[in-house]
């Protein structure tokens, strides 16, 4: 018998249904990835949350994951327009739009239950979205100082917690499921004048081993990916003009990562052929940054 999903608290009071996105998917990746986890009978199809789906890296990744079949619940905040586009281009069929500022606490803890219900279940959830403002702490006077804490750990950090909160009954009732959060070199390497977002993603780190042996009974692998500079709106300021040679330089290539290279990587990570990777944190710095 297939056991109750739960349900989804103040998005909805309805139990969730598997079996309704299988037959119409059209998209063009390989399908042993598609249906490596098909032991819910007639469910055919993986379901991802992304969240900042909208821009950047998570773009890329809803649209590897699309490629290979999983239907995507495309998570925005401010940007509906860069959001819909991609919603628009999207391989295949079955995906959603969300939006939700994660900076407030109850829009973060409801949104996978939101993304389950319109999904129709949950294997996937990808913690991507992310703010860096920079807060040197000898110009900066007490009030900002608070405020960026604040504000930066809610949405690089306490989000992701909650996410992974409320998501773990969905993964746990469709027989597992992956857990990536895109974390930052910065945990590593330090962020001196972006404090607040250095020690987030040293959290989040932290956050994704711990949930990778926490949710091990429920056959959920959760993965840590720390890139250093990606090409985003994000390191906009750090990639232009003579900084930004100086940025391309802390690589041996003289370059800083692209977006697809990170969503490759998410694309391996949930493939069913990388799961003793849990409880990790990869490098992706192009050797910008080297520890053992
Ligand atoms: N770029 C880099 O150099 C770099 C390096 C290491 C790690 N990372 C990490 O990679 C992840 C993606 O970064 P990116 O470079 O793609 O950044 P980006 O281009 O600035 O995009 C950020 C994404 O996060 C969303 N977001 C921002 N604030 C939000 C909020 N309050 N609530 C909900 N969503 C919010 C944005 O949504 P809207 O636009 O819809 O508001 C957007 O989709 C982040 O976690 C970042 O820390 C980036």
């Amino acid at each position: 018998m297939r056991p109750e999903l739960p349900t989804c608290g103040s998005a909805s009071a309805e139990p969730l249904s598997f079996g309704s996105l299988g037959a119409t998917h059209e998209g063009s990746g390989n399908n042993k990835q598609v249906e490596f986890s098909m032991a819910q009978g007639e469910r055919t199809r993986r379901r991802a949350l992304v969240t900042g789906a909208s821009r950047g890296i998570g773009r890329e990744i809803a649209r590897v994951l699309a490629e290979d079949g999983v239907a995507v619940a495309v998570h925005y905040s401010a940007s509906e327009e860069r959001a819909r586009e991609l919603l628009a281009t999207l391989p295949g069929t079955g995906h959603v739009l969300l939006q939700a500022d994660l900076a407030d606490e109850a829009q973060a803890a409801a949104l996978a239950p939101r993304a389950a219900q319109a999904l129709g279940g949950l294997d996937i959830l990808v913690n991507n979205a992310g703010i860096f403002r920079e807060h040197p702490v000898r110009e900066v006077d007490a009030a900002e100082w608070a405020a960026r804490w604040k504000e930066i750990l809610a949405v690089n950090l306490l989000a992701p917690a909650l996410l992974i909160h409320a998501a773990r009954p969905f993964l746990a009732v469709a027989g597992g499921g992956y857990i990536v959060n895109i974390g930052s070199r910065g945990a590593f390497r330090g962020e001196p004048t972006a404090p607040a977002y250095g020690a987030s993603k040293a959290g989040l780190h932290g956050l994704g081993q711990y949930m990778a042996v926490a949710l091990a009974p429920d056959k959920i692998y959760v993965v840590n990916l720390a890139p250093g500079f990606v090409e985003t709106e994000m390191a906009r300021e750090a990639l232009q003009g003579e900084r930004g040679v100086a940025t391309r330089g802390q690589s041996p290539h003289q370059r800083v990562a692209r977006s697809e290279e990170i969503a490759e990587t998410v694309r391996f990570v949930v493939s069913g052929r990388a799961d003793w990777l849990t409880g990790g944190t990869i490098d992706l710095n192009g050797a910008s940054y080297l520890r053992s």
